[in-house]
């Protein structure tokens, strides 16, 4: 996600600006830039890359940072590849306000054609750039003074967003808003000077003293008066509710969990939202993604799928290709990309190929997309990384909306990277009309209940703390699932070795009897998947299997479950759902308890050994 920092007050402002944009580096970008106001003129630099080439184009321009007011952003692109007039901070028209944004302005393209039909140029592909041109426009028509015309122009807009606005003939104020994206205000002594940003992390040697804007808020920060809060929505004044902080730096850059995979395993109800936002209405049962829409009829055409990819989006892809056979009734085929690459595969121009990276750098599924292409297949990318080089090199894609993936143990790329192949496999069913309408309206309005029930099964962290403390030392684990959840136990298995180093292996439950029974004893610890839906019964007898031979089960059930009860020797229930969305429910448990025992046995989480976050070696 973006960064956005800002400082003013009566210090030179540069050193604050530039080193709270390093600050906030963790958070994972593509481009930097920074507004310096030097009391007449806002000078401006920005580029693709990183800070330390941000400040090669100021260190060599003295007039660059002169001022005692500025504003920095570090961009993770969302709309418009990562180059230098993409890079934020955006000017409206007129060059008299100045924005950084962090979020994604869903209705932008409507409030771009508005504003092209009255004259409007864009100098960039940003939703941002609209967003200042419409404020711009606002206070033009409304002749009020920058808050007022901020918060009017919130009030059309759709999507998420935290935002930072300098007016350069008002230059004594900030105005600040957010909705659904982070914004801190760092309070001087005095009233003297105010820091914004994106979390506290750029302020915190400054002041301990901040406040939070909540969704929904915006604030108008006047140096030397002090901070006025206001509603978006009905421009009511709230009390600003100012707090000091108790956190770390540290701390701080993790948003207060102890690792940064702990963060994205908690951050997956906003990774999904955000994923699927813009891309469905449910009530209307109407789905689009441009790269599919564009290209349908080669989806439609296609004589089988291929997914391609490594590790954890392979597993992304075999749930995918249990719901393209089931919804769209396309034949599809699942292949690591560093065999598919290798055994002279058979290809041809009627063949549809969805390559699965969050890096959108990994090597082997890099030269596998090559070999696909160079066969005439069309190919489609789904990444989480705009502009990375799976994502130039695939004729199409979409991204996944999840922000950046600091944790080498990917967890929330993997809920996304299903969210969009399930939307992708109802759109393809709708357009086949392989799903009555109820159906797809259904599973869309199931999606939409997604997030809320993740966040409500992460209350479960501390019985999986439990369970994770009985069973930390394991020497060996077995993960079993069938169906949609046989991909979901494979990546239960892989997080479990990947960070903790406990050798694990993921097995369609059926295939218990074609040897695995043999090593069930009391020292084997069993994750079995049996929820309600997915072949339950079948599960059971499983379970039983196991049961009748000492092993240790730990099942996932679903709610209220009573059953399983009797057998297992811990229960992990989860929310009911549609049966192929239980994948995005199932993993939480797995990726917790993973997290948990590796923590327990003082691993490097975030850096398990031997491992990188992008394999882009073969
Ligand atoms: C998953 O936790 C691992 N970090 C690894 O298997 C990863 O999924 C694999 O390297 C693929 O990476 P990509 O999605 O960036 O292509």
């Amino acid at each position: 996600m973006c960064g956005i920092t800002g400082y003013i007050g009566e210090r030179d402002a540069y050193p604050i600006v530039i080193n709270g944009l390093k600050r906030l580096e963790y958070r994972g970008y593509d481009s930097a830039g920074i507004m310096m106001y030097d009391g007449e003129k806002m000078n401006l630099s920005k580029t693709k890359g990183k800070v330390s080439d941000l400040e090669l184009i100021t260190t060599n321009n003295e007039k660059k940072r002169i001022g005692k007011i500025g504003i920095g952003h570090t961009r993770w692109a969302t709309h418009g590849v990562p180059n230098d007039s993409n890079s934020h901070p955006h000017f409206s028209q007129s060059g008299d306000l100045v924005i950084v944004h962090n979020g994604i302005i869903e209705n932008y393209d409507t409030i771009k054609k508005e504003l092209i039909s009255r004259g409007y140029k864009f100098q960039s592909d940003t939703d941002t750039e609209v967003l200042v041109n419409l404020i711009e426009e606002v206070k033009k028509n409304e002749g009020c003074k920058l808050g007022k015309a901020v918060q009017l122009a919130l009030t059309n807009v759709i999507g998420a967003y935290a935002i930072a606005v300098f007016d350069k003939t008002k230059p004594n104020e900030l105005v600040v808003a957010r909705l659904g994206s982070p914004i801190a205000i760092g309070v001087g002594k005095n009233n003297e000077e105010f820091f914004i940003a994106s979390d506290a992390s750029p302020f915190i040697e400054y002041t301990k003293d901040a406040l939070y804007l909540e969704d929904g808020e915006l604030a108008i920060i006047k140096k030397g008066r002090g901070i006025k809060v206001r509603q978006i929505d009905n421009d009511k004044p709230i009390d600003p509710k100012i707090q000091e902080l108790k956190l770390s730096l540290d701390q701080i850059e993790k948003g207060g969990y102890d690792h940064f995979m702990l963060k994205e395993i908690y951050e997956q109800p906003k990774a999904i939202t955000d994923t699927y936002r813009g891309r469905m209405l449910a009530d209307q049962g109407i789905i689009r993604m441009a790269g599919v829409d564009d290209n349908i009829s080669k989806f439609l055409n296609a004589d089988r799928i291929i997914i391609i990819a490594c590790g954890t989006s392979w597993h992304a892809g075999l749930v995918g290709e249990y719901l393209l056979e089931d919804m769209a009734r396309i034949p599809v085929e699942v292949e690591y990309a560093s065999e598919f690459r290798y055994r002279n595969p058979i290809i041809t121009p009627k063949d549809v190929v969805i390559a699965i990276s969050q890096s959108g750098e990994t090597a082997d599924t890099l030269a596998a997309i090559k070999l696909a292409k160079s066969k005439g297949a069309f190919v489609f990318g789904v990444c989480n990384v705009v502009g990375s080089s799976i994502a130039r090199e695939t004729h199409a894609g979409a991204y996944t909306h999840a922000g950046p993936e600091i944790g080498v143990a990917s967890t929330k790329a993997f809920t996304t990277q299903i969210t969009l192949l399930t939307l992708i496999s109802l759109k393809l069913a709708q357009e086949k009309g392989t799903l009555s309408k109820t159906a797809v309206n259904t599973y869309l309005q199931t999606m939409q209940q997604i997030p809320n029930q993740v966040e409500k099964l992460l209350k479960i962290d501390p019985l999986v703390q439990e369970i994770a403390s009985v069973y930390k030392d394991a020497t060996n684990c077995l993960y079993l699932g069938r169906g949609f959840n046989f991909p979901v136990a494979l990546e239960g298995a892989l997080k479990l070795k990947e960070i903790s180093y406990i050798h694990a292996e993921g097995y369609p439950a059926a295939e218990m009897k074609h040897g695995p029974i043999a090593l069930i004893d009391e020292n084997m610890p069993v994750f079995v998947i049996a929820t309600r839906k997915g072949h339950y019964e079948k599960v059971v007898s499983n379970i039983q299997e196991i049961k009748s031979r000492s092993g240790k089960i730990i099942a996932i059930v679903t709610e209220g479950d009573e059953t399983v009860k009797e057998i297992a020797d811990h229960v992990i229930e989860i929310p009911e759902t549609e049966e192929a969305l239980t994948p995005l429910l199932t993993t939480i448990p797995f990726q917790l308890l993973s997290y948990h025992i590796a923590v327990m046995l003082n691993k490097n989480v975030d850096q398990p050994r031997n491992l990188a976050k992008s394999v882009t070696v073969e």
